[in-house]
């Protein structure tokens, strides 16, 4: 098996939607079946590149510029699962470039479990998504998708409690405030395959934030820091822009962020 990180940088540096997800999926697979029969892979070190490759579709445009369409209507539905699709491809990348990025610092081995089973998650995800596409006649890459989802990753890409605190702790803590309205909108227009990926999604998401939460306090109490100080300031160094009510606090509580940690960066 080649050590962790060479695994997530041949991750990132693959370019086509399925091709990217099916190689994270196998290579979760081999570290999941090395770590259950007790041995404790190499992690060693990569060069990640700064951005994982894509495939040349979809097209990435700046937020502003990705024309939004009514979400009552079928064009409108392929246009969020778009969307998703494109977040969740993000999301493959993401979970893998933390794991390849962050190697000089050194952590306990439940760290890279929990990213890789985050990024195998994501791979399905995306898959999930890119087959509710096809069902609707479309596909990943037949609209435009949004060019600004690597700037978290690009912003934060030397400093790892600023990569938790954004990615996992507000990135991925958003997801949880947003998708009940997504699965409501599918389950009004009957899109049952819709219905049920989501609600996939949205149950596993769960943990991705609780994991950024976790190795976060991990890396405070290292450090002797006050977690919830020191996730203010890098959330305001990092994330631009405020965060946004309402929030699904029932959900961050579960994942273990605390309502004072994201209330007072609402302004
Ligand atoms: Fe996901
Ligand atoms: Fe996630």
């Amino acid at each position: 098996m080649m050590p962790l990180a060479q695994m997530a940088e041949s991750v990132l540096r693959c370019a086509d939607g399925r091709e990217k997800t099916a190689l994270s999926r196998r290579l979760a697979a081999e570290w999941k079946a090395a770590r259950a029969a007790g041995e404790r892979p190499e992690i060693g070190h990569a060069d990640p590149p700064m951005h994982p490759a894509r495939p040349a579709k979809p097209e990435l445009l700046e937020p502003r510029d990705v024309p939004s369409r009514k979400p009552g209507t079928p064009e409108g539905r392929i246009a969020l699962l778009h969307a998703v699709a494109h977040i969740e491809l993000n999301a493959v990348d993401l979970h893998w470039d933390i794991i390849a990025r962050f190697t000089d610092v050194e952590m306990p081995m439940g760290f890279y479990d929990d990213w890789v089973k985050s990024a195998d998650e994501e791979s399905k995800h995306f898959n999930l998504m890119a087959d509710c596409l096809e069902e609707a006649g479309s596909y990943y890459g037949a609209l435009p998708a949004h060019a600004g989802m690597w700037r978290a990753a690009e912003d934060t890409a030397t400093d790892f409690m600023g990569r938790l605190a954004v990615v996992p702790m507000v990135l991925e803590a958003r997801g949880l405030d947003v998708t009940p309205n997504m699965i409501k909108l599918f389950k009004q227009a009957k899109a049952q395959s819709a219905v049920e990926a989501l609600e996939t999604i949205y149950a596993e998401e769960v943990a991705h934030v609780a994991y950024g939460s976790k190795w976060f306090h991990f890396l405070c109490g290292r450090h002797n820091e006050d977690p919830k100080e020191r996730f203010h300031a890098l959330v305001r160094t990092y994330f631009h822009g405020h965060l946004k009510p309402p929030f699904n606090e029932e959900k961050r509580a579960e994942a273990g962020i605390p309502p004072d940690f994201y209330w007072p960066l609402t302004a």
